[in-house]
């Protein structure tokens, strides 16, 4: 995601109830900060949280976590949420998922890849977050069993997340090549799903699940 830098970034990052600033002091002590036992869904590549605020604004009974490592991005997400109805259960941690085992352990119920950048080219296909790489790291972050929930305007990614998921042992419970055309599906939408669907493209989503 290409984005003008803002000025003030790191004010607005800084004053937000909503940012955790040393999320490593968390580590398998989020239910903590939530002050509940409720479960934890996590979003990685969060953008602007309209899709992670709106999910936890829905649901007061879960409680939430964006990831996005893009400082002036989540920012700009911020800054619209401070016009909205603060929510007790979001939060939201500028940070790189390369480094997400040092973060949790144990205690995230599901996982939303929404939209992640597809890094077309073959070089580059370890910082794909549905790359081996990173379903290993996923791995100690889940609290019981393994669930992922993707959304995606791209074929390639789709199709290279389906194979990658199924041979690292998880299930695909679910899959739509068309999720826009499915009547009874309670979707939530992002940012880039809005824009893209908007130009007529076409949404994939799957979930997936492997049990530990
Ligand atoms: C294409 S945008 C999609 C944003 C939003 N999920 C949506 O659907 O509108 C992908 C976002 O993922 C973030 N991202 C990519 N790799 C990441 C990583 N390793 N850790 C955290 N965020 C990441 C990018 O900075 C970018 O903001």
């Amino acid at each position: 995601m290409r984005v003008r830098n803002i000025k003030n970034k790191n004010d607005i990052l800084k004053n937000s109830n909503y940012v955790i600033d040393d999320p490593c002091l968390y580590k398998g002590k989020w239910n903590t900060l939530f002050g509940n036992n409720y479960k934890i869904c996590l979003e990685i590549g969060t953008g602007k949280c309209s899709f992670i605020y709106e999910m936890a604004r829905q649901n007061p009974d879960v409680n939430y976590i964006g990831i996005e490592r893009i400082d002036t991005v989540l920012a700009l997400g911020i800054k619209e949420l401070n016009n909205k109805p603060f929510l007790s259960n979001l939060l939201l941690i500028n940070y790189d998922a390369l480094k997400i085992e040092d973060i949790f352990d144990k205690e995230i119920d599901t996982l939303y890849l929404n939209f992640s950048d597809p890094w077309p080219k073959k070089r580059h296909e370890k910082r794909r977050l549905t790359n081996f790489r990173f379903l290993k790291k996923y791995d100690i972050m889940f609290l019981s069993d393994k669930k992922i929930i993707m959304k995606t305007d791209n074929r390639e990614l789709f199709e290279y997340s389906v194979v990658t998921l199924s041979n690292y042992g998880y299930k695909i419970n679910d899959l739509s090549l068309d999720l826009h055309s499915k009547e009874d599906y309670n979707n939530i939408m992002t940012e880039y799903e809005d824009k893209f669907s908007r130009k007529g493209c076409k949404i994939y989503m799957l979930n997936a699940s492997k049990s530990i």
